[in-house]
């Protein structure tokens, strides 16, 4: 186990990351749960105390990570006088849907982002469409596939009914993200809370939104040019593709229209001839698998990238498309320690993306007050 610490302007970031086993995960998930189950009971405690003789580690060089926090005002602490078991109210409800639906871990990973890219972190992908304010960010067609919203609504009402009106939806988002990644593999970091909920929600601003079709150096545009990210954390956080699924709709750029050889030829070819059968067969809402282990957190998706087995455009030029981006795909294949630092590292910058100072806390995250 490992803490950093860093002082950043008015900022104060911490972050701890541990790496435990799966089996251990799965022993501090039901220890949790029961502490969580009895009011009063340190879960969070219990989960840094090792992680119940969990493996720990700490990363290398000076151990301190930059994420552009500055003005964010976001704390560890933030919740610990006003409702000092948020943590664990989440991650019990979350947790519990996981176990019933693991690929749901994917699904709340990528809220996450869709919340964050698209007006800040601040839970505009979370309101429905009304009336009176239009279409819905959730009801654009890019966020059509997003899933998960009832494990937010349930996660929400367990908070109000501990600590009425106190915790936004957008640290919900956040946390909730972040014990998917826990649940799905060895990864654990902290998150900081603080966020603010938003009031517009708009279809049209999911064009903020990276599409599938982008090559490596439109997405260095979008990543580092428009968000401050640096190269490695683009290729880290693409890697939340270890997790979930694709329709069709979203890869058959990839499966004709190349001249003679018909198919992207940055794409295996076995696997394109696989993929053409089932996108003919079930159309655009057809699905396939973003990596060979679609419900694991883990370093498949490069290794998959390696053998010209990812499913989108913006996965396989990751390799194929910019020697810079190439180097951390091959850099993370080989280092599942590697890709999970600047993964956090990634996550924290995400998690802080065009805070809004002068949002509110929701009752219910898909309505406003
Ligand atoms: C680099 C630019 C990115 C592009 C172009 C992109 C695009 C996509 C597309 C097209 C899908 C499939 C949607 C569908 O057809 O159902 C998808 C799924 C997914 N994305 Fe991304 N994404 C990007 C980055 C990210 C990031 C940064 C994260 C999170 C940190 C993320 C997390 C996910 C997850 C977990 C899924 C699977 C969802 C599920 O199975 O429910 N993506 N993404
Ligand atoms: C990436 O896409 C842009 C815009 O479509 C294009 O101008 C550029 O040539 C592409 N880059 C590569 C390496 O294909």
């Amino acid at each position: 186990m490992h803490r950093l610490s860093q002082q950043k302007g008015k900022t104060m970031v911490s972050m701890k990351q541990q790496h435990v086993t799966r089996a251990t995960a799965a022993v501090v998930a039901v220890l949790l749960l029961l502490m969580v189950a009895a009011p009063g009971g340190a879960a969070a405690q219990g989960r840094r105390g090792g992680g119940g003789g969990g493996r720990g580690y700490g990363y290398g060089g000076s151990g301190d990570h930059e994420w552009g926090g500055e003005g964010g005002g976001l704390s560890m602490d933030y919740y610990s006088m006003t409702c000092p078991h948020a943590q664990d109210i989440v991650r019990g409800v979350v947790f519990k849907a996981l176990d019933k639906d693991p690929t749901l871990a994917a699904s709340l990973l990528r809220l996450h982002f869709h919340d964050c890219f698209v007006r800040g972190c601040d839970a505009s992908v979370l309101l429905d469409s009304t009336k009176a304010h239009g279409t819905a960010e959730k009801d654009a067609l890019t966020d059509k596939s997003l899933r998960g919203f009832e494990v937010i609504d349930a996660v929400k009402a367990a908070l109000e009914a501990q600590c009425p009106g106190t915790v936004s939806c957008a640290d919900v988002l956040a946390l909730a993200a972040r014990d998917s990644v826990f649940m799905a593999g060895d990864l654990y970091y902290m998150v900081p809370m603080g966020r603010k909920d938003g009031y517009v929600s708009r279809a049209a601003d999911t064009s903020a939104l990276p599409a599938a079709t982008l090559n490596a150096s439109e997405l260095i545009k979008v990543f580092v040019g428009d968000h401050g990210f640096t190269v490695p954390e683009l290729v880290a956080l693409s890697g939340a593709h270890t997790l979930g699924q694709a329709h069709c709709a979203n890869f058959k750029n990839r499966l004709s229209g190349f001249g003679k050889a018909g198919k992207d030829p940055t794409m295996e070819a076995w696997m394109a001839a696989s993929l053409a059968k089932t996108c003919k067969a079930g159309g655009d809402g057809a699905t396939a698998k973003l990596d060979a282990t679609s419900n694991a957190f883990d370093v498949e998706y490069y290794k998959g990238l390696q053998a010209r087995r990812g499913l989108l455009t913006s996965d396989q030029t990751l390799l194929t498309g910019s020697p810079e981006t190439a180097t951390y795909v091959k850099q993370f294949a080989d280092s599942p320690d590697d890709f999970f630092e600047t993964f956090v590292q990634g996550m924290g910058r995400m998690g802080q993306l065009d805070l809004n100072p002068d949002g509110n806390v929701r009752i219910s995250c898909r309505v406003l007050n």
